[in-house]
């Protein structure tokens, strides 16, 4: 076969904020499929970005007094050096706000402008006097315009409560949440994209399963494209809203002053810039890569951005004359034993976080074991990863290594392959139908046949017990045989799983004196290599680190305040928004207290907290963990009477276990209001 030319991309993460292990899904996923191509002699490249553009970096930066390139900066040196802790390893990561982003940005924009596929609109958008910007859908709440609904506190563009989308113009008592102020409604000029001119190009690419799993097509023909065979079946393409007004953080757009190109025109173009600078480092013609049929290009992503992906970047690159996607590989989104991603279980993971206490190799097998080729969700249950581990990786297959190398580190491999009854013959033939399945991203079924390998190897070694023949001279070259064939099966299998565990393949090179560099390496037995003195590959999972983790992972806790008066950010209070109604029943189920504050600790290791001691009457006390340590010194605290919520189950958090919440106001820090209770209450009495 002909060596293939790939590009493979793996979605740009944005600069506002960390890697955590949702994110790892997608960048081991890519990084396994790109060394698979690359030890499969393909010439490849991996091309990935920091999508840096946008309000959120914008409203972040101002938030906390610095320039964006300044957040950005910061942000891509951590992004890297969490990557390459992943042994994720791109050819090219760059950043969206590049120069040659820029460039690439007003090609296309000529391009798409010349096919007459742009036109303008006057939009009505809200307006934050106060903060001086238009909002993003994501900044306002108000109340669903749907009548019969009436659902409060719903975001700008659509209701989660009975599912309808509107414009933020709609809203009923729209509230701006960066300023707490009611916006107002101000016209401006915006520029679309008319992508139901690509209507019938758009129905065609996307029809063929070379491009896109088929349960995506499926999901693009229902919402989005409808059914072009019939005139009634077809639906009508929305015009795409590109431009975004003055102040924005972006590329100006150059024939239209004061408007922006929004952040997901310039993002997937970021792919190309990327490309750009790679092929200036090494001398290659970027036309090679983006102009040429014979190059295929693979993008990775998630689920929730497959209508850009396949709508509007194939439409971008079709009227702009690049190369289209050969295929858009998308999975599914992360949950930990079976629930979303909680920074207040501890379950929001950081990639960070996560090197601080475990081993790299274990989520980069643990992942493979659980990607398909499907959109499945993948739930990373914390017992089945480290059973996982232990059972696969350390008992069958660096087994195989610990217990033959040894014996043969003097010697080193026999010279003539021996007879292994087949073993190594078989597991030679596998490797078609394991390439077939990491080719299709099916990297679970890869697994599962490499690991069938080890369990036909494993018996072997015990029957051959290498470590009773060691003392015996007259058995020196059946012992030298048995690891010679021991070592030959583990090398095998470590090439097949070298996408997955690049440092162990590195190991195996080392130890048998030959580095890893093709896939084809599986057909050939090693024989008469030296063999080094055997080092560490992997350690079981210690269940006590994965728990280090998880206590690592919890955020502080917010008793007594809403959340988001302590988020990341230095931003004082901004108004909150009115939560969703409740009935009076969801009401009384909260047994509100008065309690007396019986002891009062600082809690050293944490920001904001006190731990205090609560007296209800009689003997009941609850402990609760309190943010208000910037507000009140613990001994004020103690006697006083202050208003708990003493119904609230119980919680564990990094520091202890809290049972209850105290009532408190304000904005934060400092200026924390515990409730007041008139003299003469009674600890134990219900509040009312
Ligand atoms: N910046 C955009 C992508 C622009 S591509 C031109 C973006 N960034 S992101 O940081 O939010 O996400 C980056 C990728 O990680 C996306 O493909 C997204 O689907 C994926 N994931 C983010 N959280 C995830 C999980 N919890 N689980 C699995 N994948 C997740 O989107
Ligand atoms: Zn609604």
């Amino acid at each position: 076969m002909t060596e293939r030319r790939i590009l493979v991309t793996a979605a740009l993460p944005y600069a506002n904020g960390p890697i955590h292990l949702g994110h790892l899904v997608e960048y081991i996923q890519t990084d396994i499929w790109v060394r698979f191509q690359k030890l499969r002699g393909n010439k490849c490249i991996f091309i990935c970005a920091d999508d840096t553009h946008g309000t959120a970096i914008m409203i972040r930066a101002r938030q906390e007094g610095r320039s964006e390139e300044d957040v950005i900066a910061e942000s891509k040196v951590a992004h890297e050096r969490d990557f390459a802790g992943f042994d994720v390893d791109f050819d090219n990561f760059g950043s969206t706000n590049s120069p040659e982003n820029e460039r690439l940005c007003g090609e296309l924009w000529q391009s798409i402008r010349g096919a007459g596929l742009v036109k303008e609109k006057d939009i009505e958008q809200l307006f934050d006097v106060q903060e001086g910007t238009f909002l993003a859908d994501r900044f306002v709440r108000g109340t669903c315009p749907n009548r019969a609904c009436g659902a409060t506190n719903q975001p700008g563009d659509n209701c989660s409560k009975c599912g309808s989308t509107y414009t933020p113009a709609e809203l009923i008592d729209p509230i701006s949440t960066l300023s707490g102020t009611t916006p107002e409604i101000r016209k401006a000029k915006h520029l679309f994209i008319e992508l139901e001119q690509l209507h019938d190009f758009l129905d065609a690419w996307t029809k063929s399963d070379e491009h896109l799993q088929l349960e995506v097509l499926n999901y693009l023909k229902g919402h989005f494209l409808g059914d072009a065979s019939t005139p009634e079946g077809r639906k009508t393409l929305r015009d795409w809203d590109i431009s975004r007004p003055a102040p924005y953080f972006g590329f100006e757009i150059p024939d239209s002053p004061g408007n922006y190109w929004y952040v997901w025109f310039d993002a997937p173009i970021g792919y190309m810039a990327s490309t750009l600078q790679w092929c200036e480092r090494h001398g290659e013609s970027f036309d090679d890569w983006w102009r040429n049929e014979t190059t295929e290009i693979h993008h990775f992503i998630g689920k929730d951005i497959t209508y850009f992906h396949t709508l509007f970047w194939p439409g971008m690159l079709k009227s702009a004359g690049f190369n289209l996607p050969k295929k858009v590989h998308i999975h599914g989104f992360l949950t930990v034993n079976g629930e979303k991603m909680s920074k207040s279980t501890g379950t929001f993971v950081k990639a960070e976080t996560y090197l601080k206490h475990l081993d790299p190799s274990y989520l980069r097998y643990y992942y493979a074991s659980k990607l398909g080729s499907r959109l499945d969700d993948i739930d990373m249950n914390l017992e089945e990863f480290a059973a996982k581990i232990d059972s696969d990786l350390v008992g069958k297959v660096v087994n195989l290594a610990s217990r033959c190398a040894k014996f043969v580190a003097a010697s080193g491999l026999s010279t003539n392959y021996p007879d292994d009854g087949g073993l190594f013959e078989q597991a030679a033939a596998a490797g078609d139908e394991i390439a077939a399945a990491y080719e299709q991203c099916d990297y679970n079924r890869a697994m599962r046949l490499i690991i069938e390998l080890a369990d036909r190897a494993n018996p072997y070694i015990e029957a051959a017990a290498p470590w009773t023949l060691k003392n015996d001279p007259d058995k020196s070259q059946q012992l030298q045989d048995i690891c010679t064939i021991g070592l030959n099966l583990f090398r095998q299998i470590i090439i097949y799983l070298a996408p997955v565990l690049p440092r162990i393949a590195e190991q195996t090179g080392e130890l048998l004196a030959t580095p890893i560099k093709h896939w084809n390496e599986t057909k050939t037995p090693l024989t008469g290599t030296s063999v080094a003195k055997f080092k560490h590959m992997i350690k079981r999972v210690e269940r006590k680190d994965l728990e280090k983790m998880i206590e690592d992972s919890k955020e502080e806790d917010v008793t007594a305040l809403p959340t988001s008066q302590f988020n990341d950010s230095a931003e004082p209070l901004k108004a909150e928004p009115l939560a969703e109604q409740c009935t009076i029943d969801d009401f009384v189920k909260v047994d509100l207290r008065i309690a007396r504050v019986l002891t009062a600790d600082d809690v050293p290791e944490a920001n904001k907290l006190l731990k205090l001691t609560l007296g209800l009457g009689g003997d009941e006390t609850r402990t609760v963990f309190a943010g208000i340590k910037e507000a009140y010194k613990p001994e004020d605290l103690i006697g006083r009477l202050v208003v708990c919520c003493a119904n609230l189950a119980p919680r564990k958090m990094k520091f202890g276990v809290s049972e209850g919440m105290i009532l408190a106001s304000g904005p934060g820090k400092a200026d924390v209001f515990m409730l007041g209770v008139d003299e003469g209450g009674q600890p134990g009495q219900r509040v009312h």
